[in-house]
């Protein structure tokens, strides 16, 4: 078998990477080890940033998504008994966020690049990049009880953060820097009308909650619980309560509860691996870099990287120039530690942490009231969140 790209991993950044490429005319072939059953239903964000549209959209990709999704021009933070707007609309104009299942953005990719005659090999195992230094690698792997061995030009490593691309490169080579959060988020998507018009991102002395959406109908929630919670210690009563306690704290203002379709526990973790590329293996979204879901940036990450790689690969293709392609770890990298940044602080500003003294609680306190009474300070905010154009 052969292609010119070869892609491990059929998540976000493994489809939209071969969608992107053959619209540049550039063959790939994506190996993914789940089934697209698996990969279609596993939970996900909902919040697209605006660069994040544009790309989806200017690439054939818009039809569900400007149907379906929900622009939201602002977010509220809820603490100290009130609620504060981040008002998109006034603070960064001409930006919003679009709340759209970013399962469904993977829906629409496997349903695009199948339809365009792409390649998507799911169910294989035993993944092997080989000769990844080399001018001819390639990737063997298993499917249907046979071996197989795709000889590419490139390799994406795009397989998330379990996967074996990283893995394959030599030791010494990679500078690893990752930060754990003593806490998870305990997510529940419920079959209620969201109970707001915008997301909520609520800070309490009883922890962190978020209020979130998937549809006119669909409610998504989250509550910061510790990091290896037991779901099945969550029944849906308790949940309803803790949610209530975090939430009702604004006089008037009361949550809707409803049947709850799903409940799932999302770790929390910054990572980030240094530099993105080995001879001609690229790494790509999370096989490169997690960043805690208090952003929802994973997805948005992962979309600004394989931009950078189809460029680089698009230049390579046709002229043999390698200057993008030299430049992709350094590109990406400045965009992921922005991103890092963002979501660790978000994080560390709306969430409690056992080891906060009096002293930190103020602190954090003043540093809300801050970001919620300055323009200068909200409007940083408001650009990192809708996704900053230049960086
Ligand atoms: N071989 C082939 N495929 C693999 C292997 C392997 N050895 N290991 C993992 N995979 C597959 C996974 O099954 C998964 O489908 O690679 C895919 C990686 O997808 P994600 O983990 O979603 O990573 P990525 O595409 O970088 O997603 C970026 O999108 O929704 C967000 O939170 C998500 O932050 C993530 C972001
Ligand atoms: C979600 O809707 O799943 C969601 C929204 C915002 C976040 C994280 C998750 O910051």
């Amino acid at each position: 078998m052969r292609t010119q790209v070869g892609i491990v991993g059929a998540g976000p950044a493994g489809l939209l990477l071969s969608h992107l490429l053959h619209l540049r005319g550039i063959d790939s072939v994506v190996i993914e080890t789940r089934s697209r059953d698996y990969v279609e239903k596993r939970v996900r964000a909902g919040v697209l940033e605006q660069g994040t549209v544009d790309t989806l959209v200017a690439t054939g990709l818009g039809d569900r998504l400007l149907q379906e999704g929900l622009v939201h021009h602002g977010i509220e933070l809820r603490f100290g008994g009130r609620p504060h707007r981040i008002a998109f609309d006034r603070l960064v104009p001409g930006r919003a966020i679009t709340v759209y299942g970013q399962q469904e953005v993977v829906k629409d990719l496997i349903a695009a690049r199948l339809a365009a005659g792409g390649q998507i090999l799911f169910e294989v195992s035993d993944v092997v990049p080989q000769d990844i230094s080399a001018a001819h690698p390639a990737i063997s792997f298993t499917r249907r009880g046979e071996r197989h061995r795709l000889d590419c030009d490139f390799i994406a490593g795009c397989d998330g953060f379990h996967g074996v691309c990283r893995q394959a490169i030599p030791d010494g080579v990679l500078t690893v820097f990752d930060r754990e959060y003593p806490f998870g988020w305990l997510g529940v998507l419920a079959d209620v009308p969201p109970s707001s018009p915008e997301l909520i991102y609520a800070h309490s002395d009883r922890g962190f909650a978020l209020h979130s959406m998937r549809s006119p109908s669909l409610s998504r929630f989250y509550l910061q619980v510790s990091p290896d919670e037991d779901v099945a210690k969550w029944p849906d009563e308790r949940f309803w309560d803790e949610l209530r306690a975090r939430l009702e704290t604004v006089p008037g203002w009361h949550l809707r509860a409803g049947p709850v379709l799903e409940k799932i526990m999302a770790p929390m973790r910054s990572f980030v691996a240094e530099p993105m590329r080995y001879g001609r293996l690229y790494l790509a979204g999370d096989a490169a870099h997690i960043v805690p879901p208090t952003g929802a940036k994973g997805l948005n990450l992962a979309a600004f990287d394989v931009g950078v790689l189809t460029e680089g690969l698009a230049a390579w293709y046709a002229d043999g120039s390698t200057e993008l392609l030299d430049g992709y770890s350094d590109t990406c990298l400045r965009r992921v530690w922005r991103v890092q940044h963002f979501s660790w602080w978000m994080t560390t500003l709306l969430h409690t942490f056992d080891d906060q003294d009096g002293y930190d609680r103020r602190l954090q306190q003043s540093h809300l009231e801050y970001v919620c009474s300055s323009e200068a300070a909200a409007t940083s905010l408001a650009e990192n969140y809708v996704g900053l154009a230049h960086v």
